[in-house]
């Protein structure tokens, strides 16, 4: 028990300690007993559900999906199997694996009359914005299996249209947004390859797939996969809530990540660096007068790709990301110069008291964007591409919240408008 004193009256509430010791108050009897509500903007103070998918640890740089670290994920796994692991709670065995991936490789097509939304989008829609509709759109093309609760159905088939679909999509809607003619999806690849066929091969030619983008690009699906309560997941929990289906809340996610302080991030970052490019580059005096810009609240400029909610020492996906950048871009042959701008940004922020301060730190999105640039992802796809890595960690939520029947989300809010007035009619307003 924990007691709260507030001025006029105390109350003990109900302690609740986590897995890993994270310690918190229950306060649902709060209002009840005390007439109190807690006001906490952004939710930075208040855990808003139990869950088993994904520890993180912002002061340590800890992450863990399922319990397993997400250095040894990001090495030794793939993405469907990670997707496995987070949707299911456990690593598959190999029969699992092999109908799992059966399963989403078999519903990887989608309607031929959804085909037909692609050419009703401008040329220049952004991929996001196509996304997210055409996954809500599957609700209309599929809706036989939506919620489990209200229909009293296995949710699998479900689940494994959405991964699956998904990935058409995006590279779909790729394929519109250059004018190019849309690539059927190929069951003898996996995920990660078949992505990357349907993005960049012809009908004309033989697509050669290559084996370090295949693999680099299953590593950055994995280290988006899953990130607790983020505000993209929150929004799915938020949308599932009142038991919309699965389609309609992962749509919901879409658009929540689109956002340039969540998912958009990665954009923003390639945007930004051209832009010190194109101002100079990576002189020592050009650097200095960008951080400057940043530090500066008036400029209304950020460091993109730095600072996190909740981590406050390093993030640990952007350590391997950054080495992965370094190693695709060397394999490659590539010569970035975006890299270069990146790498002494990133060495003049460290070292500023600002950000020192501040406890503001690479995060995923700051080295994401050049790999995906050295793999080819024209920059308005990147936070497409982080949609579909965070499919199965929305997936994986919406499916524990709605078996544990969790209530509706309805927050409180503390009214500070007007207090009671009369209605004045129109001719006696001044
Ligand atoms: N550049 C300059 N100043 C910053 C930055 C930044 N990137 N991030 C935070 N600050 C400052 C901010 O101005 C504030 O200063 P003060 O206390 O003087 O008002 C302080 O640091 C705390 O910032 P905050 O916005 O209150 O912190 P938050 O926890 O609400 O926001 C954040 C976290 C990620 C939105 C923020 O750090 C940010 O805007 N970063 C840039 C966008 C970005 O890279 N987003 C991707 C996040 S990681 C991918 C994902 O999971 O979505």
């Amino acid at each position: 028990m924990a007691d709260l004193k507030l001025k006029s009256t105390s109350i003990e509430l109900d302690e609740i300690t986590g897995t890993e010791g994270e310690k918190a108050v229950d306060i649902g009897a709060l209002r009840n007993n005390t007439g109190y509500v807690t006001l906490d903007y952004g939710l930075k103070n208040t855990a808003v559900t139990k869950s088993e998918i994904t520890f993180l640890d912002g002061e340590e740089g800890v992450l863990r999906y399922r319990g397993y670290p997400i250095e040894q994920l990001a090495e030794r796994a793939s993405f469907l199997e990670v997707a496995y692991l987070l949707i299911y709670g456990e690593l598959p065995s190999t029969t699992q694996y092999e109908e799992f991936e059966h399963s989403v490789t078999n519903h990887t097509l989608i309607h031929e009359d959804m085909k037909k939304f692609f050419e009703g989008y401008p040329q220049r829609a952004h991929p996001m914005g196509v996304l997210a509709s055409m996954i809500g759109a599957l609700s209309s093309f599929y809706p036989d299996v939506l919620n489990p609760v209200q229909d009293q159905i296995d949710i699998d088939l479900t689940i494994h249209r959405l991964l699956a679909k998904s990935a058409t999509i995006a590279a779909w809607s790729f394929k519109n947004s250059i004018g190019h003619p849309v690539m059927y999806p190929q069951n003898r690849l996996d995920y990660s390859g078949n992505l990357l066929h349907m993005m960049f091969a012809m009908p004309t030619e033989e697509y050669e797939l290559n084996d370090k983008i295949v693999s680099a690009l299953n590593k950055l699906l994995i280290l988006h996969a899953d990130h607790e309560q983020n505000c993209s997941t929150s929004t799915v929990r938020v949308v599932g809530s009142s038991q919309a289906n699965l389609y309609a809340a992962a749509s919901a996610g879409v658009m929540a990540l689109w956002g340039p302080l969540h998912g958009g991030a990665n954009q923003a970052v390639i945007e930004m660096l051209q832009q010190i490019y194109d101002d100079g580059g990576a002189s020592k005096q050009n650097i200095d007068k960008w951080i400057a810009k940043f530090k500066d609240k008036e400029s209304g400029k950020r460091l993109m790709g730095f600072g996190h909610r909740v981590y406050k020492n390093f993030d640990p996906r952007a350590t391997i990301i950054k080495k992965s950048a370094d190693e695709v871009l060397g394999d490659l042959n590539l010569n970035d110069p975006l890299l270069d701008i990146a790498k002494q940004l990133e060495e003049a922020a460290l070292s500023d008291e600002y950000f020192i301060e501040k406890k503001l730190y690479p995060n995923v999105d700051y080295y994401s964007g050049l790999l995906y640039r050295a793999m080819g992802i024209p920059t308005e796809m990147f936070t497409v591409m982080f949609a579909l890595g965070r499919m199965p960690g929305w997936i994986a939520n919406w499916k524990e919240m709605t078996e544990e029947g969790q209530p509706i989300t309805r927050p409180r809010q503390i009214y500070t408008g007007k207090n009671r007035r009369e209605f004045i009619e129109m001719e006696d307003r001044s």
